[in-house]
């Protein structure tokens, strides 16, 4: 099954094909989204205060089972030069975030092969929410190398740096769309009660606010899981994958962060596929970088949403 183990010893030419984003027609109907896609000046600090910390955040990486065409080949390779950049990233990441969509069809055991082949090389802790692209008992199976893998909902929480990190399923078994259910979202107010006195970052696969991408599909209880975020100002950051766009909305005192695809963009604007860098200074500063691949990240500043 690990016929991509070989073709990943060969040499990743590829930089990545060029990628859509959202049609041109789209654009010109919303021209808020291009304020915040073209909202980019300042280039990534080499160093950063040492109390500060960063954390990545992957998303989408749609990898095949196997390396049988040049797009598969493109995809996994993709993931395998994210893994070194942020391996070279000084100081280290503290952790890195997959928001889903690890598999690009239904969960195929050879996807998560091929994941578990890459990732292990990476240096920082990785933490995943599942996708709708993912399977959780072949996630839990072939990943988490649990015996009897079910299909229970994947979801937690830890404390790192003095913040708290939730990472939630919103994954719903035969929907693109997404769904977070009252155990879960019992859960998700009893975790974030006992960490108040926390700043937190929330990751999840679909997207609670509509932004013109994917929004067929979108989280379809949103005003149920925004109205248990109410409750916790202490809540930062919601980050989200799915919609294979780059854009960040502030709502208060709130950032919903869509962060983009790592294999390809949906709609016809071009750009390269990449990830979404956090920096959060000393004070409780966020920065928010925009890293395509095998570019210099760029600072992001976030529209109002
Ligand atoms: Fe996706």
């Amino acid at each position: 099954m690990l016929r991509g183990r070989q073709a990943l010893g060969g040499v990743c030419l590829s930089l990545g094909r060029s990628v859509r984003l959202i049609s041109r027609a789209f654009l010109a109907a919303v021209p808020v989204f291009l304020i915040a896609a073209a909202a980019a000046c300042c280039i990534f600090p080499p160093t950063i205060e040492p109390s500060s910390f960063r954390v990545v955040q992957l998303s989408d990486l749609h990898l095949p089972s196997d390396l049988k065409d040049s797009q598969s080949h493109t995809w996994v390779c993709n993931l395998k030069a994210a893994v070194s950049e942020i391996n070279a990233m000084q100081p280290p990441v503290q952790f890195v975030v997959v928001s889903g969509d690890i598999a690009e069809h239904n969960g195929e055991a050879g996807s998560y092969k091929l994941f578990n082949s890459v990732v292990r090389e990476l240096k920082a802790p990785l933490y995943v929410a599942l996708g709708n692209h993912d399977r959780r008992s072949a996630f839990r199976r072939y990943v988490l190398q649990e015996e009897a893998a079910s299909e229970a909902p994947y979801y937690y929480s830890f404390s790192q740096n003095g913040w708290h990190v939730v990472v939630l399923d919103s994954t719903q078994p035969g929907s693109a769309g997404g769904f977070l259910d009252a155990p879960q979202l019992d859960w998700l107010r009893r975790d974030l009660s006992k960490h108040r006195d926390l700043p937190t970052f929330i990751f999840l696969h679909h997207h609670s606010v509509l932004i013109g991408v994917a929004d067929d599909f979108p989280l379809r209880n949103a005003a149920e899981f925004v109205e248990v975020l109410e409750g916790f100002p202490n809540v930062r950051v919601v980050a989200n994958g799915h919609v294979h766009h780059s854009l960040i909305l502030e709502v208060g005192d709130r950032y919903f962060v869509n962060t983009m695809s790592l294999a390809y963009g949906h709609g016809d604007d071009a750009s390269l596929p990449g990830y979404r860098i956090f920096e959060v200074e000393p004070n409780g500063k966020l920065r928010f970088y925009d890293k395509r691949l095998h570019q210099d990240p760029v600072e992001e500043f976030p529209s109002n949403g």
